[in-house]
């Protein structure tokens, strides 16, 4: 562990405790359980020369549980062959940030947007863009993910708004393909409040590399006095030095300092690369800024050796050895399974071994999809990225990342 971004959840030794507090109800789509369907690409538009947006068509009788709250993630997963592998087939499974505010069509049928951006030698983001076309069905995963305002500005799903009597300032930092769940949150946010105003720092490394430029000026053009748009560009000169060259600490300060009301923000977003995120989240901490106001989402930790490391990894119970007894619920069954202690192996690579349908996106500590709550034994989670402090704190660990350092562990997906 060599990051600070574990101060906001931290790589634990869990433990469960009688005293934890349950969870509040209420979270409502932010936690329901994901599942995958199938879903058929209505449309495939190209954004940048390396990235697309992609709509799935949502009939009415998956419109409930494909509701989601901007910011939230879809994953996709499909079989593709693996170049690392010698060509060999495998499922592959990504997350994708939802781009566009949620909406129900007269007859009852919704959409999910996405937009991919291509990764040089990436397996799904080059076959995306290179092959993906309307008329394909992919299987989706419901939306899942806790990248979302606070401030339950959330569109279909959740009636309680906002106060609306009070002025409310969001400001949000992105990086090349962070700025998808950011066009969610903006697009929705603006249209919830004309009290709400909305700052977004952008950086990108040249003009033709910025996805929904057009969606950005149509947001300029409609909340001329509300939402302020500073395209920063990393290798191309702007006229305003400021917005030219990448975002270090200096230029990040004078931004913050200058550009945005950095003093009374409500909320903060932030999403782009480890590095990005990581010095925001200083800087604002610097300034004084209280972590609760800060969201930040990750799309990689920039350690592509973590990602699947631990999934379908083959191991067999040691029968002559120690073993760790696993159990788990699931859906209200309970199943356990055995896992020897020299193989040490996360507790979602031993559930899958019995139960196919265990929940897991990017494997990598960063999506929060294989979430559980530690009922009994202790484990120690390599990586976090994706649970708040306050989780850890009730006794949830993310079980890809979660290996048990008792003979028995027991953990419930459905808590
Ligand atoms: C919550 C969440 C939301 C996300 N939202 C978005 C989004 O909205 N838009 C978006 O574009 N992406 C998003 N991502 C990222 C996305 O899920 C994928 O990680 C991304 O598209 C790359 O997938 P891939 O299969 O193309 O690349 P992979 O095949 O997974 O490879 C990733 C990178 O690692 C490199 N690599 C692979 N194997 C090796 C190796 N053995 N050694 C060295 N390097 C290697 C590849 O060259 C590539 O650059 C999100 C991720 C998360 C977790
Ligand atoms: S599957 Fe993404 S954090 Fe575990």
């Amino acid at each position: 562990m060599t990051d600070q971004l574990h101060d906001a959840a931290p790589a634990a030794e869990a433990q469960t405790d009688s005293n934890v507090p349950e969870e509040e109800s209420g979270e409502g789509t932010a936690r329901r359980r994901a599942s995958f369907h199938p879903l058929e690409v209505s449309q495939v538009r190209r954004l940048t020369n390396d990235s697309i947006e992609v709509t799935f068509g949502v009939p009415a009788a998956l419109a409930d549980e494909y509701d989601y709250i901007p910011g939230q993630y879809v994953a996709i997963r499909k079989e593709l062959p693996d170049p690392n592998q010698g060509g060999e087939v495998r499922e592959v499974r990504r997350s994708y940030s939802i781009c566009a505010a949620p909406r129900r069509f007269d007859d009852g049928s919704s959409e999910i947007r996405v937009a991919v951006k291509k990764d040089l030698g990436g397996i799904f983001s080059t076959w995306a863009n290179e092959s993906l076309a309307a008329g394909e069905t992919l299987d989706v995963m419901s939306p899942a993910g806790a990248f979302i305002s606070k401030h339950k500005m959330t569109g279909l799903n959740d009636p309680s708004s906002i106060n609306t009597d009070i002025e409310h300032t969001f400001v949000a930092v992105a990086a090349g393909s962070g700025i998808t769940p950011i066009m969610a949150i903006a697009r929705t946010v603006l249209a919830a409040d004309e009290n709400v105003r909305f700052d977004l720092i952008y950086a990108n490394k040249a003009a033709m590399d910025v996805m929904f430029v057009e969606e950005l000026a149509d947001l300029k053009d409609r909340y001329p006095s509300r939402f302020a748009l500073h395209h920063v560009l990393s290798r191309e000169q702007r006229i305003s030095p400021l917005l030219s060259g990448r975002v270090d600490a200096e230029k990040l300060t004078t931004l913050l300092n200058t550009v945005i009301h950095a003093d009374d923000v409500d909320e903060w977003f932030l999403c782009g690369p480890f590095e990005l995120v990581q010095l925001v989240r200083d800087t604002l901490s610097g300034r004084g800024v209280e972590p609760e106001k800060v969201r930040y989402e990750l799309f990689t930790t920039g350690t592509p050796s973590s990602l699947e490391g631990n999934i379908g990894r083959p191991v067999v119970e040691d029968p002559s050895g120690k073993n760790v007894e696993i159990e788990f619920t699931l859906d209200g069954l309970t199943g356990s399974v055995k896992s020897p202690v020299s193989a040490n192996e996360t507790i979602l690579n031993a559930a899958l071994r019995v139960r196919p349908d265990v929940p897991f996106a990017c494997a990598g500590g960063v999506c929060g999809t294989c979430r559980a709550k530690l009922v009994s034994g202790t484990v120690e989670m390599t990586e976090n990225y994706a649970l708040e402090p306050d989780e850890v704190e009730r006794g949830y660990v993310l079980t890809c990342q979660s290996h048990p350092t008792s003979d028995a562990v027991s953990v419930d997906f459905d808590a």
